[in-house]
Formats: structure tokens, sequence, C-alpha cells
């Protein structure tokens, strides 16, 4: 990763017109007047009580999604005032620069273009003096070529043997949105060519997926946007040096690897040829990737027509969210309230609560896409925020987190803002399984709103005793997104959706949503502890709390060091 001197960080005009802090804006202090006065006294009973037709006037529309947001502790005064808010923090203006390819990411002084990867074919955005469309086809085309032959079993291993198994190597970004993506569209996906995905640098990790695995119709794609992931590389080699143990030849590594990265020259010099190798670009932040040649695992998986279904989803989100009037806009109602909950009602968390099996990752997806881009404490002007940025995005299937966490959820002491999503048609169904689904969906936003008083809970003949353990006490806010059925298309507009809602409370921070540097101090130090765990002979500097767990290590692993192994 490289950084700007300070002096060379250009912060886009609107960025520098920006000084007054977020909590002098009088939007903010608006909102905090409503909370303390009023919101945080709202209760969701009542708010239905007095208008019958809340369900119905405060849920949206767009792209395929129907966003019911009124199970939220919120009313008109209060979308009235977010909005407000969003305007006074120039949301719009950041939206327009970051489509437009302004340098966005100011402390890596690079665009943001990752709704570049979507756009269809034939349209234009220059950048730099390069049509970044263009670039975008070329590699789309040349991923849509491969997977077909891979998928086609016209690509062959060394052995001359077609390929049965793909393994994608990486880490972050380059992982978590391909998994996801693959997990969510396995209905769609060829059932004959095995997907793994191999991201953990513990050895176990490598051995259990291959184990099983016939070499000659193996496939390993490297994913790293920047090919220097220790992880990666070491699992890349790793996996390099099993392909070449089973099949006896060095030269089979160029039929059964493939590469996707920025840092072209750098997969050459690993040994993938550069025909078998995806580019993209700087200006793609890993954890919004899934849709560049990070995506060609899914491609294989799904095939090129669904990859591109998935791209048109996104792209329709992404025109929603720059050209969708606020109050109508799903993402900047989504990221409003995340802001609402998180800064007014101080809530630490946002679970996110899918019921589909298909979509059982997307909460760990989520995790990074939010936590990783504001998980920050500094504003773009360099400053310490005096608010809370992002919650801890978490979540599981929703149905079995009803038999684990939900506890939590209901009776618990924490309010957590809760995203329920699902689909009108099941993609697999026997007998009434899948209104069975809904029904849990629907009665989970249903009971965490409204509860159960005592009256109700002693109506039911309760003994005394048990009363107060019975009560819930309801008002738990809640959105839920109703989409039509699970397809490529719907899922690029959910993924979307996330990342814009992401990108509007970043906005409201006035963060840089697309830096890191968070990960860093932990890699150096992890590099610098390797060569100790691996050099026994190398002395210990670090804290007492640290050193004594290296050397407990070191105890435990006197022949395994660097130096044993060496003179074995
Ligand atoms: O360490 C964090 C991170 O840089 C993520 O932002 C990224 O998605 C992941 O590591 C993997 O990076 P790369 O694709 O360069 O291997």
């Amino acid at each position: 990763m490289t950084s700007l001197p300070a002096s060379d960080i250009q912060l886009p005009l609107f960025l520098h017109a920006r000084r007054e802090p977020l909590t002098e804006k009088s939007a903010w202090i608006a909102l905090d007047e409503h909370y303390r006065n009023r919101a945080r006294h709202f209760r969701l009973e009542r708010l239905f009580a007095i208008d019958g037709k809340r369900g119905e006037s405060m849920a949206v529309e767009g792209v395929g999604i129907y966003l019911d947001y009124s199970k939220n502790l919120a009313t008109a005064e209060t979308m009235k005032l977010l909005m407000q808010l969003a305007r006074q923090c120039s949301l719009q203006e950041r939206i327009d620069a970051m489509f437009r390819g302004d340098r966005i990411n100011h402390t890596e002084g690079r665009p943001v273009l990752h709704t570049a990867l979507r756009k269809p074919a034939g349209t234009r955005l220059v950048v730099d003096g390069q049509d970044v469309v263009a670039q975008v086809q070329e590699v789309l085309g040349r991923m849509a070529h491969f997977a077909d032959q891979v998928r086609s079993g016209q690509w062959l291993g060394y052995t001359g043997r077609p390929i049965r198994h793909v393994v994608n190597i990486g880490i972050g970004g380059s992982d978590l949105g391909p998994m996801m993506a693959y997990e969510a569209l396995r209905h769609y996906g060829k059932r004959d060519i095995g997907m793994h995905f191999l991201s953990d640098v513990d050895g176990a990790a490598l051995q259990e997926t291959v184990r099983a695995l016939p070499a000659e119709q193996t496939l390993f794609i490297v994913c790293s946007k920047t090919f220097t992931t220790l992880e990666t590389i070491t699992n890349a080699h790793a996996a390099r040096d099993w392909l070449v143990a089973q099949l006896g030849d060095e030269r089979a590594v160029s039929r059964h690897f493939a590469g996707v990265t920025t840092n072209i020259r750098e997969a050459e010099r690993f040994g993938i040829d550069p025909e078998n190798t995806f580019g993209f670009w700087d200006w793609v932040g890993g954890r919004y990737s899934m849709a560049s040649a990070i995506g060609l695992s899914t491609m294989i998986a799904v095939g090129p027509e669904n990859f591109r279904q998935l791209l048109r989803g996104m792209h329709d989100m992404d025109e929603h969210f720059r050209t969708a009037a606020p109050e109508k806009n799903l993402p900047v109602i989504l990221g409003m309230l995340a802001i609402w909950y998180a800064n007014f009602f101080d809530a630490a968390t946002q679970a996110v609560l899918p019921y589909s099996q298909y979509l059982k990752r997307m909460p760990a997806y989520l995790q990074q896409l939010a936590m990783e881009s504001n998980g920050k404490h500094i504003t773009v002007n360099g400053e310490a925020v005096n608010y809370r940025t992002s919650p801890v995005y978490w979540g599981d299937n929703g149905i079995n987190g009803q038999h684990s966490f939900y506890q939590m959820l209901h009776q618990g002491t924490q309010l957590v803002p809760c995203d329920f999503i699902g689909f009108c048609k099941p993609l697999e169904q026997s007998g009434d399984q899948h209104e069975l689904l809904m029904a849990n969906m629907f009665a989970q936003s249903e009971a965490l709103a409204f509860g159960k008083s005592a009256a109700q809970v002693r109506d039911e003949g309760t003994a005394e005793a048990l009363v107060p353990h019975r009560v819930f006490d309801g008002n738990r806010p809640s959105n839920s997104m109703l989409l039509d059925k699970l397809t490529p298309y719907s899922l690029g507009t959910l993924v979307a959706l996330y990342e814009h809602s992401v990108f509007t409370q970043g906005a409201i921070w006035n963060i840089d949503s697309f830096d890191q540097w968070g990960v860093e101090l932990g890699k150096a130090l992890a590099k610098r502890t390797a060569s100790q765990l691996l050099d026994h002979s190398q002395p210990l500097r670090h804290d007492s709390s640290t050193n004594a767990l290296i050397r407990r290590f070191r105890n435990y692993n006197r022949n395994g060091g660097l130096q044993a192994r060496k003179a074995a």
C-alpha cells in the first residue's frame, strides 16, 4: 500500500469546505433534541396505533427490493431531520464525486470506482484520460472466455484432463465476496465443478482443502489485489508445491494456476502465465472488488451470463443511489437509520439476518464491507471524531440465529437494530418449507417490535414468579427487506445496496471509507514475530506478555524452528 506525503494529499473541494464539525451542524443538533425530547420515549406499539398506515407509508421499493423501515424508532419528523443531515453533509456531492472518479480515497490518492465495474458495455467513463469502462469490458471478455473454457471442459490440465475443482486462494475482499457470491448463487452453479475457498494460512486449511482433490483436475486461482498479502502468497506457494509434488513437473503450474491482481508483474514472478492473469485497478477497493476479476471463481461457477446479470443488478442499484431523492433512496435510508442508532441511541452493533440458506455468508461479507470501511476515528480533515462511527456488523442465517443468539435480541440489555432479508419465492422447496421460513422472519420482526406485556403473560395463566421472565418489552427496531427471488440480478442489487449504505454512513461521519490503515500495524508486527518464531536465536524485545507467549511457543517447538529445520 502506498501513501502520499501529507502535502500531496488532495482533498476534493467539498471536503475542504466541510470544516464545520458534524456535531455542530444544525440538523445534528435538531436530531439530538428530537432524540432527547421525543424519540427516546417512542414506543413502536403507539406509533403504529396512531398511524394506521405506517406499515405502508414507511416503506419504499427500488430496483426490486421492498424495504419496510416502519418498525424503526423513527417518525416522519425523524426521517426529515436525517435527510436534512444528509444534505448538510453534502451527501449528493460526495456521491457524484465517487461516480465521476474524483480521488475521494484521499489518503491513498485514488478514485473509488467499483461502480465502473458494472457500467454497461458501450458506455464511457474517462478518468485520467482513460476510458475505464472499455478496460473493464476487455477484462470481462477475457474472463468469460477463460470461464467458458473451464466450464466446457476445453481447458485441460497438464495431463490432458478437464478441470473439475477450482480453489480460490485469497483473503479479505479477495475471498469473502467470491465466497459469499458462490454460496448465494449455488442454485445457478455448475454442479460438476467443485468450488473451494482457501484463505487461512493455517496449514490445516490447505491440507483439508486439497486432501480429496485430484491435482490433475484442479485449478488454483490466486486472488490478491496487491499480490503481496502474506497469507495468500504463502498459501499459493504451498499449493504450488503440492501440485508439483502430485504431478511431478514444474511445467504443470501454468495449466493449473490463474491469477487475479493489479500487480501483474508479481503474479508473473510467482510463475503464473500472463495469459491466465486477469487484471484490475487500484481504484477498486479489496472489499468492493467482487464485480471485478476477483469474481472469476463466481463466473466459473455460474457462467458469464449470470455474472453479467449480477453486474446488471449492481448497476441498477448504483443508478438508483445516484439519482433517487434521499427520501426514496434505499441505501440512503438504510445508511441514515444506521447513523440514527449509532449516534443517537448509542447502538454498538447492527445485526444482519438473512432468511435464506444461500445467504449464510452475507453477514461475514458485510462485516468487512462495513467495518473495514467505517471503523475509523479520524476525519478526512485529520481530526479525531467526537461521535461513534461504524457499529459492529454481525449476524447469521436468521433461522439458525433464532435458536442461539435471538434470546439476547429479544430480552437482552442492548439495543440491536436488525436487518431482516427474505424472498417471496423459494429456489428449492419441499412441502411448506418456504412458508415456514418466511413466517419466522415476519414473526421475529413483529415480536421484536411489539413484544408481550405482563398482562398478556398473566392472561396465559403464567405463575406470578415467572411473569417477569416471560415478558418481552418489545420496541426493538428492525428493517425488513423483501425481494421477489434470489437471482444473480437480485444479489447484485442487495450487495450494492449495502455498499452504498456504508458509503452514506462514511459520508456523514466524514471519514475516508476506502482506506484501511488500521490493518497495517498487526501485519508489520506479525512479520517481525514470524521471523522470531522461525529463528529461535533472535532476541525478543517485546513487552513482557508477548515475550512470555513467544518463549512458551518456542519451548514447545524446540525442534521446529528454522535453525533446527535447516540442520535437519
Ligand atoms: O489486510 C486487509 C486487506 O488489505 C483487505 O483490505 C483486502 O481485502 C485483503 O487484505 C486482501 O488483500 P489483497 O487482495 O491485496 O491480497
